[in-house]
């Protein structure tokens, strides 16, 4: 939604306090050879066995990018990070309680979200949708559907992709994928005006925001608050 050049260092606040900031950092994928040293050795394993190029670029900047924004959040030293999956699929660190994180991945580019609480990001390259108004009809929100259809013809594609990507961020900082959080998810509509809005994931309310993102791509990134520090 939003023009203008990429900020590739970015700090979101969405309130007054310290916990209320979420740091984000967007990275090119030709950028991975300045990443591989920041892998652990398990890592660099997996990396060296990802036979595509571009994928092992992705999972090169992915990895080293959460390892090193997530030290530097919380001052837990890079290389004793542990990383696992929960139940739905969310990548954790179990034990480092309070900070969540969340990655993206889209065209040239990898994002990344620190925060307290629970965070969620999405990228999404603009690309031609052929059956785009039957994905709005199918899978968004009768709210969504009836904002993005009020849109002049010109600005429903750009609108489909802030809308698909906050839908995405909202259900991955709740830690649901598209097959549990798709029907489950709805995010205000003034996220197209705005850039800024709440989303519910079943009875959880978060926060979104639309991002400066490079020409031709959406950004969004969601957090709520743990129930632990209202
Ligand atoms: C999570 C999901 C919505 C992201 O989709 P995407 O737009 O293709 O991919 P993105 O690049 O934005 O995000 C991928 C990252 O999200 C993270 N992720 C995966 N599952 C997640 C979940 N349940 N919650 C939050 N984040 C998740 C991972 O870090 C993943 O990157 P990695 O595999 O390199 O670690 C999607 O992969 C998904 O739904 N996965 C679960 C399986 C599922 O339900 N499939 C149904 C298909 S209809």
């Amino acid at each position: 939604m939003v023009g203008g050049l990429a900020r590739l260092n970015t700090t979101v606040r969405f309130g007054d306090s310290e916990e209320e900031v979420c740091f984000l950092r967007l990275a090119k994928l030709e950028e991975a050879a300045s990443f591989e040293g920041l892998l652990h050795a398990t890592e660099r394993e997996q990396a060296a066995a990802v036979p595509n190029p571009l994928q092992r670029s992705r999972f090169v900047v992915s990895r080293g990018l959460r390892r090193t924004m997530l030290s530097a959040c919380t001052g837990v030293s890079a290389d004793s990070l542990v990383f696992a999956h929960d139940g739905e699929g969310k990548p954790r660190v179990p034990g480092l309680t309070g900070w969540d994180f969340n990655l993206s991945h889209a065209g040239d580019y990898v994002a990344v979200v620190v925060g307290c609480g629970s965070v969620g990001v999405d990228i999404e390259k603009y690309r031609e949708v052929r059956d785009m108004e039957s994905i709005v009809g199918r899978y968004f929100h009768p709210e969504e559907r009836d904002a993005w259809h009020a849109l002049p013809l010109a600005r429903r594609p750009a609108a489909f992709f802030l809308l698909w990507s906050a839908r995405e961020a909202a259900m991955k900082c709740a830690g649901l994928g598209l097959a549990k959080g798709l029907s489950v998810t709805r995010v205000d509509p003034g996220i197209l005006e705005q850039g800024t809005g709440t989303a519910w994931v079943g009875d959880r309310l978060l926060q979104l925001r639309s991002l400066p993102a490079p020409e031709g791509y959406e950004l969004v990134i969601c957090r709520q608050e743990h129930p632990a520090l209202i």
